[in-house]
């Protein structure tokens, strides 16, 4: 590790030294597994390259200026794992189990979790997939989950500066009563081609609208959307998007801060009113947004004026980080600390 040059590690995939994995047959979860094996052998019939069984989580783990390292609202990401699996078929892994292997995983690669001062953390990934061998579109009965981590850097290059987002009505990430609230594969595949044209044209992310009535903001590529005008923090509802642990905690964040919080739907035009307004999810932390160009009414919506991050998100931003690095009371309860070994 000694080599590893952490402040300068972007967002990506970096080998650690151990991945954790159980397997679910017959009707129940093995024991948890340790593995320093990056590969995994799957049956060419399996239900996850076939039908896209599979569902994923990302979080992670902060190591504070007292060495310790912390977790950021794990439980959050097992509850979600467990509506994610249900939601597509397959067994749930039990929030104890997903919580035992997260710190199993982060004590046998302690060594990676970055220093405080570079500003990195260590991400971590668990994953389930359906392994039976099948054709025919239904549930598998096998799943196998595997847990990974990689040491990383910041999601934009640019890090906490504002950047260009489009709007491209010709182009859905999830359906009104599809997977959108769940974190399945098959919403990223989806997501692809518009990802790839957006960052073509040097916008950081597309602002998907509600499928149906292309009117509502959903959310920002793999990122939660949230605008601020005057006191209010403004956050869209709706029946296709991911609810973001990030997002809920700026949530609250927001209201320790004096703001009002309203979650609701989120008219396009309103962007014309908003302050302030970023792209929130574990990855990116806070991304603010500069502009968003809607590409199919040739309009500009501009959001920061002088090019810089507002003083709210500022603030949301820099709160929300020295919770999870330990810096600030974790009054809500949000922080877990994993010792080493
Ligand atoms: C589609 C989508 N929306 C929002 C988020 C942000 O969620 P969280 O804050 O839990 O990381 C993510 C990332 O997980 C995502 O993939």
């Amino acid at each position: 590790m000694d080599d590893i040059e952490w402040s300068k590690l972007g967002f990506g995939y970096y080998p650690t030294d151990y991945n954790i994995r159980c397997y679910y047959k017959d009707g129940q979860w093995s024991d948890l597994e340790v593995s320093g094996d990056p590969d995994i052998s799957i049956h060419m019939a399996a239900t996850c390259l076939h039908y896209g069984q599979e569902a994923f989580e990302g979080l992670k783990a902060f190591r504070g200026k007292d060495g310790r390292v912390r977790l950021f609202r794990v439980d959050e990401n097992a509850k979600r794992l467990r509506r994610s699996c249900e939601g597509i078929m397959m067994a749930p892994l039990s929030e104890e189990r997903f919580i035992e292997a997260v710190k199993l995983l982060v004590r046998k690669n302690i060594d990676y979790v970055p220093p405080r001062e570079s500003g990195a953390s260590l991400y971590i990934r668990p994953l389930i997939i359906g392994t039976s061998p099948q054709v025919g579109v239904k549930p598998g009965s096998e799943f196998m989950m595997v847990m990974f981590a990689c040491p990383v850097g910041p999601y934009f290059e640019d890090g906490f500066m504002p950047t260009p987002m489009a709007i491209m009505r010709g182009y859905d990430r999830a359906a009104p009563l599809g997977t959108g609230t769940i974190k399945v594969g098959g919403n990223y595949a989806a997501s692809l081609k518009s990802g790839s044209i957006a960052h073509s044209k040097g916008y950081s992310a597309v602002i998907y609208l509600d499928a149906k009535e292309k009117e509502y903001i959903d959310e920002c590529g793999p990122a939660n959307f949230f605008g601020i005008k005057g006191n209010k923090y403004i956050t869209p509802k709706s029946g296709s998007i991911l609810p973001s642990i990030t997002n809920k905690s700026l949530m609250q964040i927001a209201k320790d801060l004096g703001l009002e919080v309203e979650q609701r739907p989120v008219h396009v035009y309103e962007l014309a009113d908003f302050d302030e307004a970023g792209a929130c999810g574990t990855a990116a932390v806070i991304t603010p947004i500069l502009r968003i160009d809607d590409l199919d009414e040739e309009k500009s919506y501009i959001i920061s004026k002088d090019g810089n991050a507002g003083p709210i998100s500022t603030k949301l931003y820099e709160t929300l980080q020295r919770i999870q690095y330990g810096d600030l009371e974790d009054k809500h309860g949000w922080v877990t600390i994993v010792d080493p070994e």
